[in-house]
């Protein structure tokens, strides 16, 4: 083997096995705002009024939002639904969207600059490119948390089956489900100390 294909050789295994390595691992990961005290939620949460909307083209994002909406106690709600939603009369609002090169949907998009701010709210996306697909994620959700308003508890993000790519098969998985559910605990966590200084409204 001459020297030239030998380190083509090295590049192409490199650069292969960083790209599955990076495929086979759980990225599902969350942070809250950590300004926002943490306190036994439930008995708290009477009247408490939150929404999920998301958007979804293959599913992936979808199955995070009814994870995230059962641990809520809430309604999961599509996009293409939610064009008459009053979201400023919400307590807590979830937006979720599949990373579109490292941004949210249009749908989403437009979504959030009509929306009226609630209370308090969350982003949460699926993101399917191996290596860069975390910073296209994290992109996405700073942008969805400036756009969004109102006082962001917490950002989640996990990965999604990418159509194009065809990396993370079956995610997300039943892993990256039970860390969304958790997601939506923390969130609790967080309203219940504005439910005993504020109270909520039926
Ligand atoms: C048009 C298109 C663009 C995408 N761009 C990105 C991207 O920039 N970064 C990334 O990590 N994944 C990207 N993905 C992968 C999706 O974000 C990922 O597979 C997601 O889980 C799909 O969610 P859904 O099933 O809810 O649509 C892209 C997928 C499509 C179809």
């Amino acid at each position: 083997m001459n020297r030239s294909l030998f380190l083509v050789f090295l590049l192409v295994t490199f650069t292969g096995g960083l790209f599955f390595s990076g495929c086979a691992t759980h990225n599902a990961a969350m942070t809250f705002d950590e300004e926002v005290a943490v306190s036994s939620p439930p008995a708290a949460l009477e009247g408490f009024n939150a929404i999920v909307v998301y958007d979804s083209w293959s599913g992936n994002t979808c199955q995070i939002a009814e994870e995230i909406a059962a641990g809520l106690n809430c309604p999961a709600m599509a996009v293409d639904d939610a064009a008459d939603l009053a979201a400023g009369e919400y307590d807590l609002i979830v937006v979720g969207s599949p990373v579109h090169g490292g941004m949210p949907t249009g749908k989403i998009e437009n979504f959030m600059e009509q929306a009226a701010p609630a209370a308090f709210s969350a982003v949460f996306v699926t993101y399917g490119a191996p290596l860069f697909g975390t910073l296209t994620a994290n992109r996405c959700l700073n942008s969805m948390e400036k756009k969004l308003g109102g006082q962001c508890l917490g950002r989640f993000k996990c990965n999604g089956f990418h159509k194009i790519f065809r990396t993370y098969p079956r995610h997300p998985d039943e892993t990256d489900k039970s860390e969304a559910a958790r997601f939506a605990a923390g969130l609790l966590e967080r309203m219940g100390d504005y439910a005993t200084t504020q109270g909520f409204t039926d």
